[in-house]
């Protein structure tokens, strides 16, 4: 079962930031590229590095551990291909002016 849950003011999170949020237990990293928000797992699929502060170049995302880059319009690695890695994407939405996460229900 799926739920929602709210992580803060959507007005607190620019074109460009970035917010680490936690909920159950688990990290959470939302990202607004260009107005667009983006969650992901904060832990990279190569080898589980937190991924909050990669640098962000448009909506590419590097990790910081292996350098390994990640779009987060698609949630994958750039150029499909034999063995590519994708990130843990939430959906995410603003509600009321929250920043609303989708989470299996724990
Ligand atoms: S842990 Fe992210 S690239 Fe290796």
């Amino acid at each position: 079962m799926k739920r929602e849950v709210a992580v803060g003011a959507a007005e607190g999170l620019a074109q460009g930031q970035r917010k680490l949020v936690f909920i159950d237990g688990r990290s959470v990293v939302v990202f607004n590229v260009a107005g667009k928000l983006h969650a992901i797992e904060n832990s990279c699929p190569h080898n589980g590095a937190s991924l909050a502060n990669g640098n962000l170049d448009g909506s590419l995302l590097t990790c910081p551990a292996h350098g390994l880059r990640f779009d987060l319009s698609t949630g994958c690695m750039p150029g499909a291909g034999f063995g590519q890695l994708c990130l843990d994407v939430l959906p995410v939405r603003t509600v009321d002016g929250q920043l609303m996460i989708e989470v299996e229900q724990a």
